[in-house]
């Protein structure tokens, strides 16, 4: 599979927008009333939340399917993560699982965002509205 070069233009492009959009994700900045948290928590700031996004449309598809319903990775839909541990996807999407093609992310992702993403996973609400 040939997904190398995808990824790495990805992440250099990551990269520089994370540069550029550091200070707005600054947890002091995220605490807006309603906010929905997640266990290690508040939820991304709105532009963040649809980064991350565009990231598991394009990156994470690219091995576990458009739609998410798998490939060359396991499916992450709810139906397929609803009962697994959050705490050990989200460490999963942090660390990649060595000895297979997972790949880590902490370089892109903090662990807040990583566990936001796994919650919007397990309840199928990842194409729901930004929460603020
Ligand atoms: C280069 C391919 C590849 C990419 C890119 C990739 N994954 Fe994976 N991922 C895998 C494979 C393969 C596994 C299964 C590893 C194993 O055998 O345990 C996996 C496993 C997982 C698991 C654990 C699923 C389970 O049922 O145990 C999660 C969660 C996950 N990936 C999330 C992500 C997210 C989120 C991204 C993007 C940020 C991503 N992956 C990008 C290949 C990939």
């Amino acid at each position: 599979m040939c997904v190398r070069p995808r990824i790495r233009i990805a992440a250099v492009a990551l990269l520089g927008t994370a540069a550029v959009l550091a200070p707005v994700g600054a947890p002091a900045q995220l605490t807006g009333a309603g906010a929905t948290t997640t266990a290690a928590g508040p939820a991304p700031a709105p532009a963040r939340q649809r980064e991350l996004r565009a990231l598991l449309r394009q990156d994470c598809g690219a091995c576990h399917g458009m739609r998410l319903t798998g490939g060359l990775g396991p499916p992450l839909t709810a139906e397929a993560l609803y009962d697994k541990p959050a705490d050990s996807m989200t460490e999963t999407i942090l660390s990649g699982r060595p000895g297979t093609a997972m790949p880590p992310w902490r370089h892109f992702m903090t662990e807040t965002e990583a566990a936001w993403l796994v919650a919007r996973l397990r309840n199928g609400t990842i194409d729901a509205p930004d929460s603020r």
